[in-house]
């Protein structure tokens, strides 16, 4: 095939996607400022990994880092250690890799058994937990999200720590949700547990999408290493650090948290550069597009980015609340992200799957799921504000909302729902 021929042909079959500024399902970047994209476009080529052909690149990561630990109040910013990695989930995989490996050297100082050690966790933790759980044969214990605790808030924690636990992770931005979970809360409930029966475990915080967020919205909340208890914090670039997909970060309070036998040291411009990481190679743009975000907003610049967000969240979220069949589970008030369900007995003739679907044929994609655990009977339906949904596309969502829900009342179906058919939907 010619080049563009095969451009094309590719080019062509891509249209069949949804449009990526329409997806209110991701938390992930799909828009940067054409500077941005310019730099991209340079630096498409660099492999992170080469440290020592584009030490400036690896000086920019590492001042990534470090600026990250430094917005999430490290102590001492100098002995803390970070990385860039794919997304939170590579991070995840890394900060739990360092809780197992640090819980077993002191188990086996102590000549105890090293080999049940177990994660903390809400059920409403985001896959990647799951999986570092399942990969690296950590026991997961979680705690149920219920009606009366709909996060992990610390309420009877000590169900679930013993001396096997090598860390309780907390949730910055609950997926499902948006919520923060309060992690002052929960390292209190963990200190009267170390009160009571010695057993010091640390906090690690998924801040995949609040980590970015509530230090520029909500900078008085103490969620990151302000808590002694928080060993590790990690976050992903590419959602509100508006960067597009690949990249992520995990920073430790302090280096010792990682234990040498993790740390791969490559020889760097006649140093030596200690890396981390599951993968070998990976982009080297996103960390650069990263600093160009640092660079270009800054502290002000992060908080009006969010600041629009959120009141765009917030418009989005009480107008849907004031159409009548829905209640809200979370208006945006901590990440831009909310959540909704159906009204107990509004309906009967459709559910948010439908209206999920109705929103698909007008271009919009605002995904409908089952809550975890005690609560899967229950479906909600989740908008993510990012950057680059202006308040007027914002309006236009609404109309189509208020649209679909006006179809969707107005058909009249005979049947029940499961025997109803396609020729039902008609007006
Ligand atoms: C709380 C939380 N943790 C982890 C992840 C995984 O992040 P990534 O997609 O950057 O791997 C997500 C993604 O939505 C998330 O919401």
């Amino acid at each position: 095939m010619l080049p563009d021929t095969a451009y094309q042909v590719i080019h062509d079959e891509v249209m069949l996607d949804g449009n990526a500024r329409l997806n209110l399902a991701t938390f992930v970047g799909t828009w940067m400022d054409p500077m941005a994209q310019r730099l991209y476009a340079e630096t498409v080529d660099k492999n992170l990994i080469d440290k020592d052909e584009y030490p400036a690149t690896a000086a920019i990561e590492e001042r990534c880092w470090r600026l990250l630990a430094d917005l999430w109040h490290a102590p001492a910013v100098a002995s803390a250690l970070g990385t860039s990695t794919v997304g939170s989930s590579e991070a995840a995989m890394l900060a739990g890799l360092a809780l197992k490996r640090r819980w077993q050297q002191a188990r086996r100082a102590a000549g105890k058994p090293a080999d049940r050690p177990n994660l903390v966790m809400s059920s409403a933790v985001q896959v990647c937990w799951e999986k570092f759980a399942n990969y690296f044969e950590v026991e997961v214990r979680y705690v149920p999200v219920t009606e009366d605790h709909l996060m992990l808030d610390g309420y009877e924690l000590e169900r679930y720590v013993d001396e096997n636990t090598i860390a309780v992770v907390a949730i910055m931005g609950v997926t499902y949700t948006g919520c923060y979970e309060p992690v002052d809360q929960i390292a209190a409930a963990l200190d009267r547990i170390q009160a009571e029966t010695g057993l010091d475990v640390p906090i690690h915080v998924d801040a995949a999408s609040g980590g970015f967020v509530a230090p520029f919205l909500q900078p008085d909340l103490a969620w990151d290493f302000r808590l002694p208890r928080v060993a590790s914090i990690n976050a992903s670039g590419h959602k509100y650090g508006l960067v597009f997909p690949g990249v992520g970060w995990v920073v430790w309070r302090h280096e010792d948290a990682v234990p040498e036998e993790l740390i791969f040291k490559v020889a760097y411009l006649g140093g030596e550069m200690p890396t981390l990481a599951l993968n070998f190679s990976k982009p080297g743009a996103q960390v650069l597009l990263q600093y160009y975000n640092f660079l270009r907003l800054g502290r002000d610049g992060f908080t009006a980015v969010q600041q629009s967000c959120q009141d765009v969240a917030k418009y989005l979220s009480a107008g849907i609340a004031s159409l009548g069949p829905f209640e809200l589970l979370s208006d945006g008030s901590d990440i831009p992200v909310f959540a909704w369900r159906l009204r107990v007995g509004y309906t009967d003739k459709w559910d948010l799957h439908d209206l999920s679907a109705q929103l698909r044929q007008r271009g919009w994609m605002v995904p409908a799921y089952p809550l975890p655990d005690e609560l899967t009977a229950q479906t909600v339906q989740r908008i993510v504000v990012r950057n680059g949904l202006s308040m007027e596309l914002a309006g236009h969502l609404l109309d189509a909302v208020r649209e679909c829900v006006t179809y969707l009342d107005g058909f009249t179906s005979p049947m029940p729902k499961q025997g109803r058919t396609g020729g039902a939907f008609h007006h």
